[in-house]
């Protein structure tokens, strides 16, 4: 069954409970990178428009259960008043009962509020029917522009919206599923996929899946150094997932029989430890016994440029290195700013990755980035999300 988007319901006048993911880090209350909550304001803007009634909701971090102070959305709140240039955006203390309902019959038309942090109550992450059924009665409309939790089968965006007669994509949810389909039914060709991070354990099912229809995998990040000491490197104090090494040396002999290269850094930028200040680039059987290899190095840079030559598409998961120390982020920076140049159709999915291209201040230049991290992956992995399921 299709899924509806917003442009296809009757919203003036309606409470339209939107679930957005404004999970957006904070560094002493302040937010330090609002993408996700300028990534909803398409769909918020059109149902204004519109005059919805918006009820918006949102997990922010992991409270599990309980309401936690330095959990509160009151910063995302300012925040999306002043993106949406409105006088204030009404945040009730409890995104359920009294107090919320009271709220949000108040609304005019146009109005907006954002309601306290989801996972505030256990029901939330429970998926529990009860709680779903106190947030239904707030609203007439369900619609889910929350691509990035669309993997939870959680009570806003599993139970919900099952309850509720009429329920929607927002425009974000849709330009998600669009660029992911495309990467996923029929990728650009040749077709290759940078995957980097920490560990490979994390990746496994998205190497194994991406398998069936990339052309070739570039690898980086720590998650390499796994890959490299499979193959017998000795990288020192490098993070080395010590019992993944069967497991690497699997996949690698399962892309050798499928046909697929998997690339590998041929050079490393090594350092004392996360905090040094300078590294030292040294082949990859060069690393001191008192090193750790913390980015991949120029020669792997201009050999991946060079696999990339040509591309029709990419799709870019997890940093080179460690790109937040800046001795350390050449090899991150230098992947997005092949990728920008690049004429491939270019997604990037994942946090960290994101987080990179947005500091590179080239994240216009890709086709697709997504808010999804976890949820991008699961989605390539081609599980069922129970987000998009319960649109159907
Ligand atoms: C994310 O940040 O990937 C989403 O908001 C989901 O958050 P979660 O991993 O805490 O469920």
């Amino acid at each position: 069954m299709s899924i509806r988007t917003i442009d296809d319901l009757e919203v003036a006048g309606r409470r339209v409970f939107v679930r957005v993911d404004f999970n957006v880090p904070l560094s002493d209350g302040e937010i330090t990178d609002d993408s996700r909550i300028r990534a909803a304001l398409p769909t918020l803007r059109a149902l204004i428009e519109r005059g919805a009634k918006l009820i918006l909701a949102s997990h922010l971090g992991r409270p599990k259960g309980k309401p936690r102070p330095e959990l509160s959305l009151e910063p995302v709140a300012l925040k999306l008043a002043e993106l949406l240039s409105l006088d204030e955006v009404i945040l009730p203390d409890d995104c359920i009962g009294d107090g919320a309902k009271k709220v949000v019959s108040d609304l005019r038309d146009g109005g907006v509020v954002l309601l306290e942090n989801l996972r505030f109550h256990p029901g939330e992450e429970a998926n529990d029917p009860a709680f779903a059924r106190e947030l239904a009665v707030l609203a007439e409309i369900y619609v889910n522009d929350a691509f990035g939790a669309a993997h939870r089968a959680h009570a806003s965006v599993s139970a919900l919206p099952q309850l509720m007669e009429f329920r929607a994509a927002g425009y974000l949810m849709k330009a998600e599923l669009a660029a992911l389909t495309r990467i996923q039914d029929d990728p650009p060709r040749p077709f290759y996929a940078v995957l980097g991070g920490a560990k490979v354990s994390d990746k496994i099912g998205v190497i194994e899946a991406l398998m069936k229809r990339v052309d070739g995998i570039l690898i980086g990040g720590a998650m390499a150094n796994t890959f490299l000491a499979a193959r017998g490197a000795s990288l020192g104090k490098s993070l080395v997932e010590d019992d993944k090494l069967a497991l690497a040396r699997t996949l690698l002999q399962k892309a050798d029989d499928a046909g697929i290269a998997i690339h590998l850094p041929r050079d490393l930028r090594v350092g004392a430890s996360i905090e040094a200040t300078e590294g030292r680039v040294v082949g990859i059987d060069e690393v001191g016994e008192e090193e750790m290899a913390l980015d991949i190095g120029p020669a792997t840079l201009r050999a991946y440029q060079e696999a990339l030559f040509g591309a029709g598409g990419v799709f870019w998961n997890g940093p080179m290195g460690l790109f937040e120390n800046p001795a350390f982020a050449e090899g991150t920076l230098g992947v997005a700013r092949l990728l920008a140049e690049s004429k491939a159709f270019t997604v990037v999915g994942g946090g960290d990755s994101v987080a990179a291209i947005n500091q590179s201040g080239l994240a216009d230049r890709f086709d697709h980035v997504s808010t999804g991290g976890g949820a991008s992956l699961e989605f390539l992995e081609g599980k069922k999300m129970p987000g998009v399921e319960a649109l159907r």
